[in-house]
């Protein structure tokens, strides 16, 4: 790999937030550049950085895919809006359904996405605002997993050989390339960041699509959607690394008012890790599996079986897609 990890013990946070906004300042220079933000601590750091470094020459997104969980659009523009950063929401849902339409391939989903970030939404946007660089929270375990070929997370770009200034007309800036998660956080607390980011679990790029097998439908969506409000409501306090619900593709029968119902499944994962390279299931409480399956199969329509994944990482990997 072309890049050297900086490790969590080797970090020095307030040299590498200068550095970092020194060499985006001089990058830069009297341009403008873009920046989609998530809400997750990667991108918040990202637009923590280029907004020291660039001001008003920082134009920040919040790209609306239609794939996010819910209230997320809304309360992640909010709390940038307190900490002095304008967030401008974009609503991208029908190119993302529409790229994602009859795709039940991980693979070809994934690239979906890619696809309409790149060379759709994000050029987009750089061409309505005149910028040549964005900005992109890509971290050192993205790289790792895709040159690796377990997983092409949905940010790579350059690292699969294309050259983004040619196939999209701008350049991609990573300030966070060489750093894991446990770093990242460190630097997203010393940049001012609330600790409902800088604690907030991983959350993948290509959003709720990781978490449906099968069609990316908007009402499929909105069925993980619904159940991943429950998960996290229901784990959020088990001190877990991640925890996630995910909608399965194939039916099977319950029953509901004394009758058949051929109804979807939910499967519920919640990880212990320390850097999601590998992961073990957490051994949560038999009433909360029972709680889970109470709320989700009483709270999401059409669900009739709830699951709980009890294998490592590897085999598995912590996301379904
Ligand atoms: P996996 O599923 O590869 O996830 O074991 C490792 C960690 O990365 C997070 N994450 C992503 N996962 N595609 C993914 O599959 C992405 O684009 C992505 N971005 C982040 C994932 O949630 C887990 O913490």
């Amino acid at each position: 790999m072309k890049f050297e990890e900086v490790k969590l013990e080797e970090l020095h946070t307030e040299e590498f937030i200068n550095r970092k906004t020194e060499e985006i300042s001089s990058m830069v220079g009297d341009g403008l550049a873009v920046n989609a933000l998530s809400g997750g601590v990667d991108s918040s750091v990202v637009t923590m950085l280029a907004h020291r470094a660039l001001g008003d020459r920082l134009k920040s997104y919040f790209i609306d895919s239609g794939l996010m969980r819910a209230g997320e659009p809304e309360h992640i523009v909010g709390l940038f809006k307190k900490l002095g950063v304008r967030v401008e929401n974009i609503d991208a849902k029908k190119q993302f359904f529409g790229a994602l339409k009859g795709k039940t391939d991980p693979e070809e989903k994934r690239e979906a996405i890619t696809q309409t970030f790149y060379p759709i939404v994000f050029a987009r946007l750089a061409k309505k605002s005149g910028a040549t660089y964005v900005f992109q929270g890509t971290n050192y375990t993205d790289i790792e997993e895709t040159v690796a070929g377990i997983k092409r997370q949905h940010n790579i770009i350059e690292q699969l050989g294309i050259d983004p200034q040619e196939a999209y007309g701008y350049k991609i800036i990573e300030p966070l390339i060489q750093l894991r998660k446990p770093a990242i956080r460190v630097i997203a607390e010393a940049l001012g960041l609330p600790a409902e980011i800088y604690n907030r679990p991983p959350f993948p790029g290509p959003a709720l699509a990781a978490r449906v097998i099968g069609e990316v439908t908007p009402e499929r969506v909105k069925t993980v959607r619904k159940a991943t409000q429950i998960v996290e409501a229901l784990l959020c306090d088990t001190n877990a690394f991640q925890y996630l619900a995910i909608l399965h593709q194939d039916r099977v029968t319950g029953i509901r008012n004394g009758k058949r119902d051929y109804g979807m499944q939910i499967e519920v994962r919640c990880w212990d890790s320390e850097d999601a390279k590998t992961g073990r299931p957490t051994a949560l409480p038999h009433d909360i599996l029972i709680r889970l399956a109470e709320r989700i199969t009483s709270e999401v329509p059409g669900v009739v079986s709830v699951t709980y994944n009890i294998t490592p990482k590897p085999p598995s990997t912590i996301e379904a897609v």
